[in-house]
């Protein structure tokens, strides 16, 4: 079913309660994203209640983390899949633009619009080689490969931490 998301307006439209918006960052590509941010990741502005990526401030629904400012100078962002994402991106090349570090995890998704907008605007991208095992909640408790490639977008970030998780392209 998820490799039809992109074909299907109730897929990619769904709200951003949805359970399989909840991608959980393997701690694989977590970590490198965490040493890529100095070591701290200060803001998830995307998260779940328990903040699985151990943030330093978190923001989770009911609270729109979209909406809200982000104050903080570290930032990952993993945002909630389906169409849902775009003013993640926004958001993040605002706070860039800002001077903040930021990273940002996204379906690598090449023929779309939000796609060539964080490409056109962060200073590096690593395209994940292989596809991410997200830590999404089932109920038989395994964890299911994604059903797309993965892009890291940095914008002032150490990106050679991210190199062995697949190619860094540079601006
Ligand atoms: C792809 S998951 C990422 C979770 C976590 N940040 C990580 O990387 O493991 C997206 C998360 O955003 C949450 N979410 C969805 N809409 C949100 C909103 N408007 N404000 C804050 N969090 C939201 C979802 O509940 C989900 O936990």
């Amino acid at each position: 079913m998820a490799a039809s998301t992109r074909f299907s307006n109730t897929l990619r439209y769904r709200p951003d309660a949805h359970p399989n918006q909840v991608h959980l960052t393997p701690a694989y590509a977590l970590e490198p994203i965490r040493a890529a941010l100095g070591g701290t990741i200060e803001l998830d502005p995307c998260t779940e209640p328990d903040n699985p990526t151990g943030a330093e401030r978190f923001i989770c629904l009911p609270d729109d983390g979209a909406a809200l400012p982000w104050d903080a100078e570290a930032i990952f962002v993993n945002p909630p899949y389906a169409k849902a994402r775009e003013r993640w991106v926004h958001r993040c090349i605002g706070a860039a633009t800002a001077g903040a570090h930021v990273a940002l995890l996204i379906p690598a998704h090449t023929d779309t619009r939000i796609f060539h907008t964080a490409l056109a605007s962060a200073d590096a991208v690593t395209l994940v080689q292989g596809r991410l095992k997200f830590g999404i909640p089932r109920q038989d408790g395994r964890q299911m490969a994604a059903s797309h490639g993965s892009a890291i977008f940095t914008w002032d970030c150490d990106a050679r931490q991210l190199e062995h998780l697949g190619t860094t392209l540079r601006r």
